[in-house]
């Protein structure tokens, strides 16, 4: 059993009380960080029996991208200061466990060093639309050069960033010379610049669903966009192009008061009406959130801080480690649901709910 609130102790006593709150944190009073986690954890199961669940897989596939698990590693910034092996650290431990990993634009390591670090395994890339729509194609083509499977397009961190009070209150700035390659940016020394303040001048307020069909158009590979919670804004987001979406509040760090995921989840999948795949993250933390996810009409779920927690401890095992376990709990629960596999699994498991309408 993997004991995730020891984990993120251990992980705390590891990091900075700044760096720790950088990644733990939520936005404000921190109502849709902890409702998010509390969210999964309202719906209850309903199992179902004798259905021969003598073989349980949970292998599966999104645009094309196999996986061994319906989980992918959510993008997450600075793996570098989580760990002195950062992001090449976290691909490994994914490729280990079989599943594939979004490697974040603000990452401390390269996009094309990421995918050296494990080069069979698959990837997709997370990309924020820039004011500077020349340096937004190079990171697009320098992705699919790079042979990730997918990008993740953010568009939630926009038109401004949340305001994280447990980092003002330390005043929060990211350590000095901290590289982002991806950007060829460098924190310069003797300035405070926040967490986001690199991000204000970089990141475009105003983008619409046209900038979405440019991107889509641009884009080499499937286009999926993460920050979606509203049904209308989701189907906007398929008609302008997107190959998938990512129901997502910013892990709760955007706007404070957002709907937890797994409340909005639902209407999302209804509206897009299975004309792509629609994916999940934030609070999940157990394989049983993970059964729920699929079960409402997730293909699949990102898993982040949990993850952050395993490589600050044990670096690339350690990611693996908290996949594994995952995978483990959600075999288990589908088991117990009387679940063969990814495709078995429909709303008929969920108290409240009926198979009917399940659509995936
Ligand atoms: C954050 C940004 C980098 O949430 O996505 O910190």
């Amino acid at each position: 059993m993997l004991d995730l609130e020891n984990l993120e102790h251990r992980a705390q006593e590891r990091l900075s009380a700044t760096m720790y709150a950088y990644f733990a944190g939520g936005a404000d009073d921190e109502t849709t960080l902890a409702d998010n986690t509390a969210a999964w954890k309202r719906i209850r199961l309903l199992p179902r029996v004798m259905r021969d669940v003598s073989a349980v897989s949970i292998a599966t596939e999104v645009l094309g991208t196999p996986l061994g698990m319906p989980i992918l590693v959510g993008p997450w910034a600075f793996q570098g200061l989580a760990h002195p092996e950062g992001e090449t650290a976290t691909a490994k431990g994914a490729a280990a466990a079989g599943t594939a990993m979004v490697v974040s634009t603000v990452a401390t390591t390269s996009l094309e060093d990421v995918a050296v670090a494990a080069p069979a395994a698959p990837r997709w890339f997370q990309f924020y639309l820039l004011r500077d729509r020349l340096m937004s194609e190079d990171l697009l083509h320098r992705a699919a050069a790079a042979g990730y499977r997918a990008v993740v397009m953010t568009v939630d961190k926009l038109p401004v960033p949340g305001r994280r009070r447990r980092l003002a209150a330390d005043r929060f700035s990211l350590p000095e010379r901290t590289v982002i390659p991806n950007f060829g940016y460098v924190v310069p020394e003797g300035k405070d610049t926040g967490p986001d303040g690199y991000l204000r001048g970089l990141l475009d307020p105003s983008v619409t669903f046209d900038d979405l069909s440019w991107a889509c158009a641009e884009c080499r590979l499937p286009l999926v966009v993460k920050g979606v919670l509203s049904p209308e804004d989701a189907v906007a987001a398929v008609e302008a192009g997107a190959s998938g979406l990512i129901v997502s509040n910013h892990g709760g760090r955007q706007l404070d008061g957002a709907v937890a995921t797994a409340d909005a989840l639902r209407a999302v999948v209804d509206a897009v009406a299975g004309r792509v795949p629609v994916l999940v993250d934030g609070g999940i933390r157990s394989g049983a959130d993970v059964l729920k996810a699929l079960a409402i009409g997730a293909s699949a779920v990102l898993v982040t801080r949990p993850v952050i927690w395993g490589l600050v401890v044990h670096g690339a095992p350690g990611v693996e480690a908290v996949l594994h376990e995952l995978a483990a709990e959600l075999a288990h629960a589908m088991a117990l649901c009387g679940a063969r596999d990814v495709a078995d699994v429909d709303r008929g498991i969920i108290s409240g709910m009926s198979a009917a309408g399940a659509c995936r």
